[in-house]
Parts: structure tokens; sequence; C-alpha cells
């Protein structure tokens, strides 16, 4: 019987099974807020059945967006855009659907991708724990000061108050990828001589009361995730005995989940990149902190999700560019691990079992 295919609770929430669309900056939004593209986008994967979408990096404020052109849940236009996105996704489906809030710091005000990736044309004064630059050829960071903790503190308060108006399921808080809450946490971007700088316990200190203050304004029976990257991949960075230690504050703290990825602190690291190469990241903070664990990082096919679950290295996966490549990744997977899954009637009636003859008419699937 599949593992990958029993569903999970996370708080008050159940997932119909544990595969999760990774959050994927979509680079499409218009003043932060939400286009046709989302909905598009969004509701091809919600129509396919993944347990939850996780929304892309979403700024709790404009200058904490990654690019222009990223979302951003600090008004009521934004908040409304949103609105209305979740409204729709969730009348194409069973998913549950979660944003995933955070202030990019040091990385923001980005092109995207296809415009270059480096500091936007457009861009603004970006905000860091210290003034160093990510990489060579982007602007210093202003070092925030203790007025401008607070108001990032109530920000993000205020934007989790945003999303549960908005009709999300669950939050997921963005404390990876070399964006401002990893920022605090490695001595690579945080030189502060004050109580957020230096000792673990103080690059610790802004990320925890971040999440205390979301979770004091998100209801309890929400979950109330977090994703880490639990390793920088450098000695002198953000190690993973470092991330147990901060994972293991997440228990008292009323973290639901962690979502468990590596890197992005500094644009070069020595990252072993290959088939499940963060797996064992997760299964050392799930052995370690005993929450739910979500692993991501090239996993790819429906036995190597199901592997990963079935021996007991992380509850849920996250898969990104497989979705990108098929947002049709759960049928096909269901199909591959024997489960009958409920899908879309419009596309159900036509399947083999209604319609002989349909599987020569899958042509991917075909050349299998
Ligand atoms: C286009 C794209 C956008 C991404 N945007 C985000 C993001 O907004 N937040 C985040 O935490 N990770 C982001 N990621 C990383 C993915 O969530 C995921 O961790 C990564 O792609 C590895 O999983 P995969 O091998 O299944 O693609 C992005 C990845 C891609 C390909």
């Amino acid at each position: 019987m599949s593992q990958l295919f029993t569903p999970i609770t996370l708080s008050g929430l159940t997932l119909p099974n544990r595969v999760v669309v990774a959050p994927m900056c979509q680079y499409s939004a218009v003043d932060g807020r939400a286009q046709d593209w989302h909905t598009q986008h969004y509701g091809a994967l919600a129509a396919s059945g993944p347990g939850m979408i996780v929304l892309e990096a979403t700024g709790v404020t404009p200058e904490g967006r990654i690019s222009p052109a990223c979302l951003s849940l600090s008004d009521d236009a934004t908040e409304q855009a949103l609105t209305d996105l979740v409204r729709r996704l969730k009348s194409f489906g069973n998913s549950r659907i979660a944003i995933q809030l955070g202030h990019a710091g040091r990385k923001g005000a980005a092109a995207a991708p296809w415009e270059g990736g480096g500091p936007a044309a457009n861009g603004w004064q970006t905000l860091s724990p210290s003034a160093i630059p990510f990489d060579a050829g982007w602007p210093a960071p202003q070092a925030l000061d203790e007025a401008g903790l607070a108001r990032l503190r109530t920000a993000f308060a205020d934007a989790a108050k945003r999303a549960l108006r908005a009709g999300f399921d669950a939050i997921e808080v963005h404390s990876a990828h070399g964006y401002l809450l990893h920022q605090f946490l490695s001595p690579l971007a945080n030189q502060r001589t004050d109580n957020y700088g230096g000792s673990l316990e103080n690059r610790m200190r802004f990320p925890l009361e971040i999440i205390a203050a979301m979770r004091a304004v998100w209801p309890q029976g929400k979950p109330l995730g977090i994703r880490i990257s639990a390793t920088d991949w450098l000695d002198v960075g953000f190690t993973l005995d470092e991330a147990v230690i901060y994972a293991k504050a997440f228990t008292a703290q009323g973290i639901d989940y962690v979502c468990v990825s590596s890197g992005g602190v500094v644009a070069k690291a020595p990252i072993p990149v290959g088939p499940g190469y963060q797996t064992h990241l997760a299964e050392a903070i799930r052995q370690a902190t005993g929450l739910p664990v979500r692993a991501v990082g090239l996993i790819a096919t429906p036995e190597q999700a199901e592997a990963v679950v079935a021996e007991g290295k992380a509850d849920m996966v996250a898969i990104g560019r497989g979705f990108l490549d098929n947002p049709r990744w759960v049928w096909h997977a269901a199909e591959k691990l024997g489960v009958e899954i409920p899908y879309a009637n419009q596309y159900r009636f036509a399947s083999n079992r209604f319609w002989p003859g349909a599987a020569l008419a899958r042509p991917r699937e075909a050349a299998e």
C-alpha cells in the first residue's frame, strides 16, 4: 500500500496525500498582485490533486519581494488578488492551499531570471542584518536597526492576518535559500555585534521572534510551517548541527511542519546536486525534532517519492520542477503506485478506465 498516498494531518488540517507542490516564484505579479498567469498555473496544479500547494515566496512588505514581479501580501489590493485566487483554486479540487511568506532581504530587488537575475533596474534599497552585499555586483543592503526589526515583526504578523482573511489553509515561513531570516541565521550574512548576531542563540533570535509574532495571530488548528536551509554547505556558514538546534526550538514555538532545503545564502557553494540530495537533511531534522518533515530536492519519480515516505526519511515530499514539466504528476504517480485517487470529472471520464485505448492517446506515457 502506498504511503505517499496516505493522508496526513498537520495540526488540524488533513492533506489527502503527501505530495506537495514546492513554492516556485512565477515573476508574474503586477505591483505585488496575483494575475491571470497565477490562476492558470496554480489552477492546473490544483485540478490534479496534490495534498498541498505552496504558493511562491510572497513579500510581507513591498521591499521584501524577491523581484519587482513577485507577489506581496502587504495591502488591501494584494490581499484581494490572493483572496480571489484562493477561492478559485479551492473550487478546482481538494488540495490544501498554503502561502510562503517571507522577506528577501539583501537578495531582494532582483530581476526575473529571464531578465538576467541580477539586481533589477527598477529595484529599491534592500535590508539585511549587516551591510554585506549578496555577491559581487550586488548593492550593499542597509543593516536593520531596532526600529526596522520592530517594523518587520509587525509586517510578518500583519501578512499572517491577511493570509487568514484570504482563506489560506496554511502559512509557510520562508527561512531558507539566503533570504532575510536565513541571512540572520548564517554568519556569512550576519556580522552583527548586538543581540541579533554572534552566537547561534543570537542569530536565531530574530527568526524566532518572527515565528512568535505570526503564531500569535495565526489560529491554532491551522498549520504554521517553515522552510529552512539546513546547511550552507560551507564550514564557515550555517551548519546542519546548528539547523538541528534551530529546529528543536520550533516545537515550543508552535511550528507544525518543517520543509528542509539547503543553500542560497551565498552565490557559490559546493552543493552536491543529485537525486534526493537534501533528503538526509530532512531525515536528520525529523529524528531530532519529531516534527512532521517534508523533503525536497530532485525527488522526481513516483518510486523515489514513495521510498522517502515509506522508509521514514520524511513525512511528505515537495516537488518543484517535476510539476512544471508535468502538472499531472500526481495522477501519473497514483497510476504507477497502483492507487485510485479522485480527479476532475472533466478529465477522468476520458481516462483509460472509461474509454478503452486512451492510454495510447497519451504518447508521453506510451514512450516511457
Ligand atoms: C522556478 C522556480 C522558482 C522557485 N521559487 C521558490 C520560492 O519561491 N520559494 C522557495 O522556497 N523555493 C523556490 N524554489 C525552489 C523549489 O521550491 C525547490 O526547492 C527546488 O526547485 C528543488 O526541488 P525540485 O528538484 O523538485 O525542483 C524555486 C524553484 C524553481 C525551479
